[in-house]
């Protein structure tokens, strides 16, 4: 995957701190939620991950430009099963958002969805135990396909209390801001990785 800090390729092991918290926003768009969460926790390590590498370019233009206190960010060009299926080590991550992913309404690109029961197994093995998975939806019909692919999922428990701290209007994303204004809510789910090996 690229690292688009540095612009090299590099394997996913010798880019997270071992000792800091991980915090992972996948399929980060724009970035506000990525740069807001670096904000808000300097002493984290945030990653943010997209298959669209002009959007991660820009995110790091504004850090750059905008926030130069910024140093706990990482931005990797990845396709999310790349990253959660290959590269991502076994119970590396704390905290895992996946906002507002792209809903594929029609019903023959359905099979394109992100959220499936197969992908929250891939998640499982990544978060760590106690770890959350924060997925948020602006489409109903995604939300009640989410809700029946994470149902039959032993290693996820419902768990609110996981997002508590990043539910203020400070931490809406781009999209969510976007649907907002057009009066269009965007649902939040939280769930806590159990200790099921
Ligand atoms: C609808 S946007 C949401 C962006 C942001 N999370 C937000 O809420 O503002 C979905 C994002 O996921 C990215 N994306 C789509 N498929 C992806 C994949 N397979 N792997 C990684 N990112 C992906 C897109 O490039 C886009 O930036």
């Amino acid at each position: 995957m690229l690292h688009v800090i540095s612009s090299c390729y590099e394997k996913y092991n010798h880019l997270f701190p071992e000792d800091k918290f991980i915090e992972l926003d996948l399929g980060c768009g724009k970035g506000s939620f990525t740069v807001a969460l670096a904000e808000r926790y300097p002493d984290r390590h945030i990653v943010g991950a997209d298959i669209m590498l002009g959007r991660l370019r820009k995110i790091r233009n504004r850090i750059t430009n905008h926030y130069p206190h910024i140093e706990n960010v990482d931005l990797l060009r990845a396709t999310a099963v790349e990253l959660i299926g290959f590269q991502l080590p076994r119970f590396s991550v704390d905290r895992i958002h996946i906002l507002c992913p792209d809903p594929w309404p029609k019903a023959r690109h359905r099979a394109k969805r992100l959220l499936c029961s197969e992908f929250f197994g891939r998640l499982a093995n990544v978060i760590k135990p106690g770890g959350v998975l924060h997925v948020a939806t602006d489409d109903k019909p995604y939300l009640a396909f989410i809700l029946e692919a994470i149902k039959g999922n032993k290693y996820f428990d419902v768990d609110e209390t996981g997002i508590d701290d990043i539910r203020d209007e400070g931490m809406k994303t781009d999209f969510e801001r976007q649907w907002e204004k057009q009066g269009i809510m965007t649902t939040h789910l939280s769930y806590r990785r159990n200790d099921t090996p």
